[in-house]
């Protein structure tokens, strides 16, 4: 059996395997938000010839249905061959390198709290005296003793690193360069080379649900010299943290995950090395700062437990294992430090976040969000600080959402009604014509529609308004964004619901944290701002549609990229390193699944913008104007 695809390839068909599995294997990968079990739409294509069974035609219109569009996951082919359409909104971009926005200047944020740079690894260098008849100690004890003699005990050694003395002392002449890491009990010997080769680098990573980021830096002054990022290849395993665990457990998918994305991270590596002419043996340590399921996932550690109540991770603080064990293309007895986590859905990424903002150093109350795949938020001082995952759910990034997708080419990432009219601008990325909306264009939408009464407080499309672009839809009432003889992109008000699920759970997570503490709104000195799309959220529109408080604008901040930053300090320095693990254990997580309060202020989140007007004096001043 084959699989055709109109674009000239040609791939074999195991019998009884999904076309989805079946192109998966060949390298040709599908968006698979829901982790292929047919719920969410995104994997369709369009069988131009072939008998096929299909289980599911979830989120296909009639009319796609008609056309011959099939659920990739759902559908095994009964014919010899399929020959097979992909749209283009269908395929998965993985591997490419992505442009981020470079999170500000690190270096100058690394040196406003810290004086020196205290790398993972620390340098002796030895003079050994060689063995001879006379003086035969071991290899090892002669090793030691000299590193005693210079004051150093409790050295460690692990198996490998005894395995590669014999020939390391010998090849060097027993003039030695040793590298050792400062661990809880002592120190450990990490590995040996030579005095000449004093060049010395590491890298940074920040593993996203959605994309990875790597930062290549100079050890011996701390400075940036590349940076790298591309789309985290475990999203053709599903969008969310959840599916992943599940396709990681269930699916039995652990190996392939981790596998994926350190892959992942030595391509953006490789092309640096060789514009750089660095050797990997050069890369001395690594740093690594993700949520815990993708921490748990890059060292191959099963997450299945981070889901089930009482919802325990494996670990929260992770011992500083060698980058040979994971096969990580740097020096493979280098050290990788891990961020600690604090509880199963507050990861590494929220504890680079409190260093990155420095909300932990302030005398006044901050909140640090970080509006990702799934939102986190944090409230405190130098004193104290809380802590809760918000379950927002990918939306933003496209998941959930009919004509959802992220923020690449063809995305719309602006709306703009034009006042009187049923016009609208639209804002696409890269000036093409649109395919889909992004999470800022979803958020624009929202306000725009709401502010124009194309919805009412509750996000139902109000039919007698805009009547040209409404529609009835197989689930219900669309509002067409955009169309063109191609394609329609519309939002439709399940979408709309799901977004205001979002926005809600975000303000409800704050509400929530300022409850339990005793504090209002207004005791909050600064908003921080991460994330993925943080610097493309437009503040006054977060506010219109309730997802963000209604308190001075001057008050929040953009950060870009704050796990990325933390990851980069705690390269460079042992106090940052151990502030991370005080900040990890002092943190205070709440989970919100489980509190009746959260509820309660959930519910009376789920209204544009909130179902206490009052809470937004802004909008309500806007809307009474509009209404004059
Ligand atoms: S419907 Fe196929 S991956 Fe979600």
């Amino acid at each position: 059996m084959q699989i055709k695809l109109t674009t000239g390839h040609i791939f074999d068909l195991n019998e009884g395997e999904t076309l989805q599995d079946a192109l998966k294997r060949n390298g040709v990968y599908l968006v698979a938000s829901c982790g292929g079990k047919g719920i969410c739409g995104k994997c369709k294509i369009k069988v131009i010839e072939g008998k096929y069974r299909t289980e599911s035609i979830a989120k296909l219109t009639p009319e796609e249905i008609e056309q011959g569009f099939v659920l990739a996951c759902k559908t095994f082919v009964v014919s010899e061959d399929i020959t097979i359409d992909i749209p283009k909104t269908s395929k998965l971009v993985v591997g490419d390198i992505i442009e981020i926005s470079r999170t500000k200047d690190l270096f100058e944020l690394f040196t406003s709290i810290e004086k020196n740079i205290q790398p993972l690894i620390n340098w002796l260098d030895i003079d050994i005296p060689a063995p001879t008849l006379d003086n035969n100690l071991s290899d090892l004890e002669r090793l030691k003793r000299i590193i005693e003699e210079k004051g150093i005990n409790s050295m460690e050694f692990s198996l490998d690193f005894v395995r590669s003395l014999p020939e390391i002392l010998r090849k060097l002449e027993w003039k030695i360069r040793l590298a050792y890491i400062n661990t809880d009990a002592g120190r450990k010997a990490m590995f040996i080379k030579s005095r000449e080769e004093d060049k010395s680098y590491g890298i940074a990573v920040d593993i996203g649900t959605t994309t990875i980021v790597l930062y290549l830096v100079d050890l011996s002054n701390g400075k940036v010299i590349d940076t790298g990022s591309t789309y985290n290849s475990q999203i053709r395993f599903g969008d969310d943290v959840i599916t992943r665990i599940i396709q990681a457990t269930e699916g039995g998918m652990l190996d392939e995950m981790r596998e994926n994305v350190v892959e992942d991270i030595n391509n953006l590596l490789q092309p640096l090395l060789e514009k750089y002419n660095i050797l990997s043996d050069e890369i001395h340590s690594a740093v690594i700062a993700g949520n815990t399921t993708m921490s748990h996932l890059f060292w191959g550690i099963n997450p299945g437990f981070i889901r089930e109540e009482p919802y325990v991770p494996v670990l929260n603080s992770f011992p500083v294992w060698s980058a040979g064990k994971i096969n990580l293309s740097i020096n493979k007895n280098a050290p990788v430090y891990t961020l600690p986590c604090v509880a199963s859905y507050v990861g590494g990424d929220i504890v680079s976040g409190v260093i990155a903002s420095k909300i932990n150093l302030s005398k006044k109350i901050s909140l640090f969000m970080d509006i990702g795949t799934n939102g986190e938020i944090v409230l405190g001082n130098e004193e104290w600080l809380v802590t809760a995952a918000c379950s927002a759910g990918p939306c933003f990034e496209g998941s959930g959402i009919r004509h959802g997708m992220r923020a690449t080419e063809g995305a719309i990432e602006s709306v703009k009604i034009i006042p009187g009219t049923s016009e609208f601008v639209l804002g696409v990325i890269g000036n093409k014509k649109p395919i889909g909306i992004c999470g800022s264009g979803m958020i624009d939408a929202l306000t725009e529609m709401f502010m124009n009464g194309a919805i009412d407080q509750k996000g139902k499309i109000i039919k007698n308004k805009f009547t040209e672009r409404i529609k009835e839809g197989f689930e219900g009432p669309e509002f067409i964004l955009y169309k063109d003889d191609k394609r329609e992109i519309v939002l439709t008000e399940v979408d709309i619901e799901n977004l205001i699920r979002a926005k809600a759970a975000i303000f409800a997570g704050i509400s929530l944290l300022l409850r339990e503490t005793g504090f209002t709104f207004d005791d909050i000195e600064k908003i921080y701002i991460a994330g993925g799309f943080g610097n493309y959220l437009n503040i006054e529109k977060a506010i219109f549609i309730g997802m963000l408080p209604d308190i001075p604008r001057e008050k929040f901040r953009f950060l870009g990229n704050t796990s990325i930053a933390g990851a980069y300090m705690c390269l460079l320095s042992e106090n940052v390193r151990r502030e991370a693990e005080y900040i990890a254990g002092k943190m205070t997580n709440i989970e919100l699944s489980v509190s009746r309060g959260f509820m309660d202020e959930y519910i009376s989140a789920l209204f544009l913008p909130h179902t206490n007007i009052e809470l937004y004096p802004s909008v309500k001043n806007i809307l009474a104007r509009k209404n004059t």
